[in-house]
């Protein structure tokens, strides 16, 4: 790979704007980046994978096993790509759902070829029958297979070329021991920082051809949830509503209005973030509720409650996990234009919960 690391050392060093980082990037044009120099932000995880990827191709091996996690939308998928094609290799993509039957999984590890990478996303939801494959095909490179049935019953052992999983899991909590055991590197992304969200508007802008200010591209930074797939539809959003009422260049003004008009506020939260901090302090006076019930007082799933919208409000410190429930913080309340109450609400519940 060579260049790419050093090339964002150099670039980031020298303190350029994000406008200046994007022009010096000489970025191909897809939304995605496709090399990890083009890859903005999560440095921890680009410098780890930068140098795993360098020793694999000079031992010219695959690289071992990669186990990413953290929120949604944070670029899982875009980072097994990148890591396919900075090994030269092709990848292939399922998701734990999808792989129902043992036989499935089978058919499509003895179908890579050589050094693949086999992206399976959402691998908390792998059926542990299916999983049980999964632990030999990723030590030994190899499936045990069980041909008839009952005392006539024998095993066939299959070999498989070495391959690289990268599994990608929202919840690191649900994956089991043996399988997170297997992966030689775990790597959690995090929410990305408003610099590093700027950088990435600029570009996706660049891409998508549509004229941005650099205030224009923080204004949309802010309300993107630090995720570049929340600000890469919202920076589409934008870009239409300029298109109708503007003059085609996206101003911090044209930005705050069109993202108003999508019941965006300024820190990113949509109808559906407010309603849930607003079911906490209305209904259920500020908490501890638990889980199912609010999720089922917002008509939304469990999973996508604690997926998508609960780490953001988290990490805003609106909302906390206690033994007995969820909470909403004075934080939560002020947002909300509301008086918070004289004492914080469960004061002495407020322990992380798994
Ligand atoms: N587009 C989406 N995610 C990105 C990232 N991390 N860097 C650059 N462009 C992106």
């Amino acid at each position: 790979m060579g260049e790419t690391p050093t090339e964002t050392g150099d670039i980031q060093d020298r303190e350029l704007t994000p406008r200046q980082r994007v022009e010096e990037g000489q970025y191909e044009r897809s939304l995605r980046p496709r090399r990890l120099g083009e890859y903005i932000g999560q440095d921890r995880v680009k410098a780890s994978l930068g140098i795993f990827i360098e020793a694999a191709k000079a031992r010219a091996e695959p690289l071992d096993h990669v186990l990413l996690h953290g929120p949604p939308g944070l670029g899982k998928t875009t980072l097994a790509s990148i890591i396919a094609t900075e090994m030269g290799v092709s990848l292939r993509i399922t998701s734990g759902p999808a792989v129902e039957r043992q036989g499935d999984l089978v058919s499509i590890l003895t179908n890579l070829k050589p050094n693949d990478v086999l992206f399976i996303d959402e691998i908390h939801r792998l059926n542990r029958v299916v999983e049980e494959v999964l632990y030999s095909a990723m030590e030994d490179f190899a499936v045990d297979i069980i041909l008839g049935k009952g005392p006539a019953a024998r095993t066939m052992r299959i070999n498989l070329p070495r391959f690289t999983l990268v599994g990608a899991t929202t919840r690191l909590a649900l994956l089991t021991g043996p399988l997170r055991d297997r992966f030689g590197s775990q790597l959690r992304l995090d929410f990305y920082a408003l610099e590093a969200m700027e950088e990435i508007v600029v570009r996706s802008a660049d891409v998508l051809q549509v004229p941005i200010s650099d205030e224009g591209a923080l204004a949309v930074a802010r309300r993107s949830r630090g995720t570049p797939r929340v600000a890469n539809r919202l920076l589409k959003r934008v870009r239409d509503y300029v298109e109708v009422r503007g003059q085609g260049i996206i101003t911090p003004e044209l930005a705050a209005d069109a993202l108003t008009m999508l019941e965006i506020d300024e820190l990113g939260l949509d109808d559906i973030d407010r309603r849930i901090l607003h079911v906490i302090v209305d209904k259920f006076g500020g908490g501890p509720v638990g889980i199912d019930t609010l999720a089922a007082a917002i008509s939304e799933e469990t999973d996508t409650l604690m997926d998508v919208y609960e780490p953001y409000l988290i990490q805003l410190g609106f909302l906390q996990r206690t033994p007995r429930g969820r909470t909403a913080t004075r934080g939560a309340y002020q947002h909300l234009g509301l008086q918070p109450p004289m004492i914080e609400p469960a004061q002495h519940l407020l322990f992380e919960q798994p």
